[in-house]
């Protein structure tokens, strides 16, 4: 059976498919147009999970005739789709950007489904998707589709449009929200590792590690929390992966299509998770005290029931182990 991964060459795909690839004798086609992507995490997937059966298809879901031509040459059994733009500030300078690739593309890559019979998606759904609702947030909370920027909006109108596709065409389909992925994988071989600038705060750490940056910035400390820093439900990135491989077993006889959570259920501060990663590491981090970031909310974290009680999902790591394993990937480049 072969299983298509858009964007699987990125941050989540490539663990989500050393997941597969050591677990299934799955073919793992990569659709990555390696836009914000590395051509070797191709061969170090294949390295960890000493497996070769792969495809790499380098262009855009947008080039319709492209998509159909793979749907068209191989049996595609299910589809997994990362490929998007997520950087929400990007997404509020350049909306058209967002909206030709979230929306249009993801549009091209339905069709195709529809086309070739195709009946099983995973699709990249987001935390952003509750905005302002107050956690633990679950997933029958309702999801309003005018979100505060543009890439939240680009994903409340894919699990929109999702469910209509599933309505109307009978595709099965998963939408998993992700909360905050950090780590790398244990082997230090795959993390993340992103050609555009992102101002997460990993990869921010990150830049204060490589010396890009002075200083890691705290975008406020005066939050009613425990300590006046934000709180996020950051998760390991290969507890991520491995939701993703029990979201596609479930599709074997789910059918319609469900929203699922996935993340560790609390919310760990900024402060907190800086306090981890210099303890398992045994580094200091310099910090600079800033103005809160504009759109962050003081609490997200969620009730990851769903995703465990339905999907079978049983995380293995911890925040701990995504701080060491994140500091190994770094020390390995
Ligand atoms: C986490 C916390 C910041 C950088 C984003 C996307 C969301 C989802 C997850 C894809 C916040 C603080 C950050 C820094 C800091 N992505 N921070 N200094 O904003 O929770 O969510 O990633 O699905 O869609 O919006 O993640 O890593 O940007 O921030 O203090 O240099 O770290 O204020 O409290 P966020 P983040």
């Amino acid at each position: 059976m072969n299983i298509l991964l858009t964007g699987g060459l990125g941050f989540i795909g490539s663990h989500t498919a050393v997941e597969i690839l050591q677990n299934t004798n799955y073919r793992v086609i990569f659709l990555d147009n390696l836009y914000n992507s590395n051509p070797l995490t191709l061969d170090r997937i294949c390295e960890i999970a000493n497996n070769e059966k792969v495809t790499h298809k380098c262009f855009s879901i947008l080039e319709k005739d492209k998509l159909e031509e793979v749907f068209k040459n191989y049996n595609i059994d299910c589809v997994i789709h990362f490929a998007a733009l997520k950087s929400v500030p990007e997404s509020i300078s350049n909306p058209s950007n967002y909206y030709q690739t979230n929306i249009i593309g993801s549009i091209n890559l339905l069709d195709c489904m529809v086309k070739y019979n195709v009946k099983k998606i995973v699709f990249s759904s987001s935390a952003t998707v509750y905005s302002d609702h107050l956690p633990p947030l679950h997933e029958d909370m309702s999801i309003k589709l005018n979100q505060t920027n543009p890439y939240g909006t680009n994903k409340a109108m894919m699990e929109k449009i999702i469910e209509e596709y599933s309505r109307a065409y009978g595709i099965n389909a998963i939408n998993l929200r992700y909360f905050n992925p950090i780590g790398a994988h244990p082997s230090g071989l795959i993390g993340e590792n992103p050609k555009k600038e992102l101002t997460n705060l990993f990869p921010s750490l990150m830049d204060v590690l490589k010396g890009k940056k002075e200083y890691l910035h705290i975008f406020g400390d005066d939050y009613q929390t425990e300590d006046g820093s934000a709180e996020r439900d950051y998760i390991h990135i290969c507890d991520l992966a491995s939701a993703h491989l029990c979201a596609v077993r479930y599709l074997n006889r789910f059918k319609g299509c469900i929203p699922i959570n996935v993340g560790y259920g609390y919310g760990t501060s900024v402060f907190k998770i800086i306090k981890i990663f210099e303890e398992q590491n045994n580094i200091k981090i310099p910090i600079k005290i800033s103005p809160r970031r504009e759109g962050d909310l003081p609490s997200v974290y969620c009730v990851p029931d769903k995703a465990k009680t339905l999907l079978g999902w049983k995380p293995k790591f911890t925040i701990e182990d995504a701080c060491l394993h994140a500091y190994h990937y770094f020390s390995n480049q």
